[in-house]
């Protein structure tokens, strides 16, 4: 791990959902230089074994870590479910900033006491997810759907088409009936969608996106540790992708609100990318 503030903040997930949280920093820490993974070669993540997803997620840090970054940002709630613990462990001198269903701040504000969670199987599998359930739902009903295709349509570009709809539809319709007002994204890709889930859900359930959180958490951990980039300029933005770069290039307008640059990088082996 590089210790100088100069080096870049390293952020990764399975596709483009990491951008959601990307988005959030560049806002938040526009003075930082940001190094983006979107592992596409493997995209989705959420139905695979946690053992393969920490797999990955490990070779994906030492690809970050050769590339100097000072801090990991596991942009992704599925790799943060199945491998932020055995990061920590296998990567003791390295710090990481990871997601979590924000179940807390929608149990503290709900006023129906019930609560619609979307996020991925593996996310609702994992012990993460258990303990946050444990800890701050507070007897707040919690509604689950793993919006099955979601990603997919996302990673298209699809962000309101037909299919797009159905699938939030569906994962809603049967939460409203039971008077939800609070909808949890518990997948970075879903921010992306917000408009469509407005519109379906109507203004009096709210929906909360974790990254401005995640963002801020990243820059009290920079400050703590002293790695805070003071430059006055404005920080670049790389991208590496292990799928099609012009497929993630062509979305960078709409999903990052500025153009960057992507290479592609040839996963080898689950311990070797290049
Ligand atoms: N964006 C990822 C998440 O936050 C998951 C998408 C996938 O299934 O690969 O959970």
């Amino acid at each position: 791990m590089d210790s100088s503030s100069k080096a870049p903040i390293g952020v990764f997930d399975s596709g483009v959902g990491g951008l959601s949280v990307l988005r959030a920093m560049r806002e938040q820490l526009p003075n930082e230089a940001l190094l983006y993974f979107g592992d596409q070669a493997h995209i989705p993540y959420g139905p695979r074994p946690m053992e393969q997803i920490r797999r990955f997620s490990e070779t994906i840090t030492n690809f970050l870590l050769a590339h100097n970054a000072k801090i990991v940002v596991v942009a992704c709630n599925t790799a943060s479910a199945a491998a932020l613990k055995y990061l920590r462990e296998r990567f003791p001198d390295t710090q990481f900033v990871g997601m979590e269903p924000a179940v807390k701040p929608a149990a503290e504000h709900t006023r129906t006491g019930k609560v619609g969670v979307l996020a991925t199987p593996a996310t609702f599998q994992g012990e993460l997810y258990a303990s946050v359930v444990e800890r701050f739902a507070n007897g707040v009903e919690l509604f689950q759907d793993t919006c099955n295709g979601l990603v997919q349509q996302i990673e298209q570009g699809n962000l309101s088409g037909v299919e797009t709809r159905r699938i939030l539809q569906d994962a809603l319709a049967p939460m409203l009936e039971k008077n939800i007002d609070m909808v949890v994204l518990g997948c970075t890709h879903y921010p992306f969608v917000i408009p469509l889930i407005r519109e379906i859900v109507g203004e009096n359930v709210r929906v909360i996106d974790p990254a401005p959180a995640v963002a801020r958490q990243v820059e009290r951990r920079l400050e703590a540790s002293g790695t805070t980039n003071r430059s006055p300029r404005r920080g670049s933005v790389e991208l590496f992708t292990s799928g099609d770069p012009k497929s993630i290039k062509s979305m960078l307008p709409k999903l990052l609100g500025e153009e960057a640059e992507v290479r592609h990088v040839e996963w080898l082996s689950d311990f070797q990318i290049t």
